[in-house]
């Protein structure tokens, strides 16, 4: 009752200054903002731009005292809408009772835990991508989580790099799709409703290119490439107002982006005009010192806010050097009013100065029916994640006989979840063993051997693999890697199947049974011998908690297989880093050509390359047929294509749109992406799906560095995957001047 009380004077405080419908409202939130503004003092202003975790202090004391704004603690085990209705009437406490946000690290689900956010991409489903982050803000918001730390939207096209698996791969175009598509889940069509919650692009900018895959390293990106391959994703969700923005870690050319006010001022603000809230990564301002670039924190804090940086995470930082900064006079106030500013307008945003409680309903946060269409929603996404990569007439299975499942990721939970499990918890995760089990249950006999373990030498168990495979019609050999091997700080020196796996994989080949290989892992990884051995070979990636029921469904015919490959899968690491939209080069390659750009031990292509993906199904894609031979300035440019299903089984197909520029100022891609569409095909079904070009989608930084589009004749091709033959052609004309 008390804390009713409280909520109940806290509202009727804050109420007379925002009005229903708060995101409309701008010219009362300017009228809140700068009369808090007025009315704070240096101290709550500071307080303003931290995000801290309990592990700062206490919060509940920062809190009252007006030095808490946001707290990325809330995800430890507890009890999360009660400890976050606490800590807000903590908040309201203060001297002026500026309400908490609630950040966790909701990046694939909250409670339900959805694929990785790579499998995600491998669905090419921007609908479902939304639905599963809708979900996702759904939960977390039940639990008063208000903002989250996602999207990530860093192209990387290095699997050594543990993080590749938060992001959408290798792909700008399917980059910037993706990156839309989980914003809008977040956030919806309006902050302010108690069911969505501010999302947060990062990390800006050009961390996925960390140098040789590894994590936190510098990077180095020619400008030209930043913009055209790095910025795309951060553009198209800053033009689509999303909340808050993220600075990298990394310092490229040396320069970290925490410190670099080109990027985060000069970009975002001057150029893009984005309004939302800037915030550091976890300790990057402290970190200005070790990256040698500011020589004492002092110095890191001031550098740091006048590049952009608004909101510190975690370190604590601001709140210890900002304000004798501020007395000194060596940062002006002005900047730090203008970093509030943001923090209280997206608080304003959120709804919260109305309501400080509307995220956070404890009956909601426990609710069966809401869980239960979550988890459906997570087999869906699950299901259209899993890329079948090869199939020898083995798939679909048959749900009679002997089954073996052999493989250490076959009974793998916590495995499934990533590295960012959010409120999940490994005993709801179905594996990829029960799944098969529940799959079949009742008409096969299913026997399970572990083999090895993931990593390690031990390949003991081997001998009992065999044996489980000899006495059964197929094998299904589940592969791959641990958590403890994927995401942030776990980069890899090497991309194969860690441990004894490739040894356990040969020896149950060797039994003449059939099999089909299963890969659990967030990276492309390396596997020649599989693709070569293996009867089938499926991209399972980390599924989440219903990755066992999905692969059931999949492998026994139940569902159909329709994930491509949102990352080029190279042969070996010596390829990387591979993309399908290389510049051509003088002397393209040809293995058997010296003097050509090629490697003298591999062929140049990769072993599945981007966009591609198998079906139970086949599809014949029909030659481009376009409404003009040119496209004019500010004209568009119709391209169709007739899309039949040529089997036997309904499926989906993923339809890619690629263009090359033939002559431009600067060497132009092979190709890229610039269209796509998932359609549902019955068999014998054919359908015209179609695409629109416009001069903007053609653009490009020119050799000046301007950003626009060169006339002349371009290709394009459609297909399902990124080696597609049909092909059209078409001019582009001069642009008016
Ligand atoms: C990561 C961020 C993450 C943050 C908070 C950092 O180390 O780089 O992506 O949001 O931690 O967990």
């Amino acid at each position: 009752m008390k804390r009713m009380l409280i909520a109940l004077a806290a509202a009727a405080l804050a109420m007379p200054a925002q009005a229903q419908s708060p995101a409309d409202d701008a010219a009362a939130m300017h009228a809140k903002v700068d009369g808090l503004i007025a009315r704070m003092t240096l101290e709550e202003k500071i307080g303003q731009l931290e995000v801290l975790g309990d592990d700062y202090g206490k919060l509940d004391d920062l809190a009252r005292a007006g030095k808490l704004s946001a707290t990325n603690g809330v995800l430890n085990d507890r009890d999360v809408a009660k400890y976050t209705r606490h800590l807000q009437d903590m908040a309201m406490q203060s001297r002026l009772k500026i309400p908490l946000l609630f950040e966790g690290d909701v990046a694939h689900g909250y409670y339900t835990i959805m694929p990785v956010p790579l499998a995600m991409a491998a669905t090419w489903d921007t609908a479902l991508t939304t639905q599963v982050h809708r979900q996702a803000a759904l939960e977390a918001t039940a639990s008063g989580v208000s903002w989250t730390f996602s999207p990530m939207l860093d192209i990387a096209r290095d699997p050594r790099w543990g993080r590749i698996v938060e992001g959408a791969g290798e792909d700008p175009y399917l980059g910037a799709a993706m990156a839309i598509a989980q914003m809008k889940g977040f956030q919806g069509d309006d902050l302010s409703r108690p069911d969505t919650m501010m999302a947060t692009a990062k990390h800006f900018a050009g961390y996925g290119a960390a140098q040789a895959g590894r994590d936190y390293n510098s990077a180095d990106i020619p400008p030209r490439q930043f913009r055209d391959i790095y910025l795309p994703p951060f553009k198209a969700v800053a033009d689509a107002g999303i909340g808050a923005v993220m600075a990298a870690f990394t310092a490229i050319d040396g320069v970290p982006a925490t410190a670099s006010r080109k990027l985060l001022t000069g970009t975002l603000r001057d150029d893009w005009h984005w309004p939302g809230l800037l915030v550091s990564d976890y300790d990057a301002i402290p970190e200005l010192v070790t990256h040698g670039v500011a020589a004492t924190p002092a110095d890191a804090a001031a550098m740091a806010l006048h590049a952009g940086i608004e909101m510190d995470l975690h370190s604590g930082i601001y709140l210890e050097q900002l304000p004798a900064l501020v007395r000194s006079g060596a940062v002006p106030m002005a900047e730090i009013d203008a970093a509030v500013r943001h923090v209280l307008e997206a608080k304003w945003k959120l709804g919260l100065f109305a309501d400080p409680y509307r995220y956070g309903d404890e009956a909601k946060e426990h609710d069966p029916a809401l869980r239960a269409q979550s988890r459906a929603v997570a087999r869906r996404a699950a299901t259209e994640s899993m890329v079948l990569l090869r199939n020898q007439g083995v798939l679909p299975l048959r749900k009679a006989g002997r089954i073996a499942v052999i493989g250490p990721m076959a009974t793998a939970t916590r495995d499934l979840e990533g590295q960012m499990p959010a409120a999940g918890d490994p005993a709801r995760v179905v594996t990829m063993l029960a799944g098969v089990r529940e799959a079949v249950a009742g008409k096969a006999q299913v026997s399970y051997a572990k083999g090895v373990d993931v990593t390690g030498d031990d390949v003991s168990g081997i001998a009992d693999a065999v044996s489980a495979a000899k006495a059964s019609d197929v094998a299904i050999l589940v592969l791959g890697e641990s958590v403890g091997m994927i995401g942030e700080g776990n980069s890899r020196a090497a991309i194969d199947l860690p441990g004894q796996q490739l040894a356990l994989a040969k020896a149950v080949v060797a039994t003449g049974t059939p099999v089909v290989a299963v890969i659990v892992s967030g990276r492309p990884l390396a596997l020649p011998w599989l693709a070569d051995h293996a009867q089938g070979l499926v991209y399972a990636w980390l599924g989440g908690d219903e990755a066992g029921h999905a692969l059931g469904d999949l492998l026994f015919g139940d569902a159909d297989f329709s994930g491509h490959l949102p990352v080029t899968m190279a042969r070996a690491l010596g390829q990387v880093p591979l993309s399908y939209d290389h510049l051509p080069t003088g002397r393209p390659g040809d293995q058997h050509s010296i003097y050509t750009s090629r490697y003298v031990d591999l062929p140049n292509t990769p072993l599945y390359p981007f966009g591609y993906g198998l079906s139970y199904t086949s599809f014949r894609y029909g030659e481009p047929r376009l409404d003009s031979a040119t496209l004019g300035p500010g004209g568009t440019l119709h391209v169709t294509t007739r899309v039949t299903n040529t089997g036997t089984r309904a499926g989906a197909a993923v339809v890619q749109l690629y263009v090359h520029d033939e002559v431009a100022s600067v060497s132009p891609p092979v190709r890229q992406l610039k269209g796509f569409e998932r359609i549902a095909l019955q068999p014998g079904e054919s359908r015209d799906v179609g695409f629109t070009l416009t001069p903007a989608d053609l653009a490009f930084t020119r050799r000046d560095m301007s950003w626009g589009t060169e006339p002349g004749r371009y290709t394009l091709y459609v297909g399902g995957d990124s080696t597609a033959t049909r092909s059209a052609a078409f001019t582009l004309s001069p642009a008016r001047r």
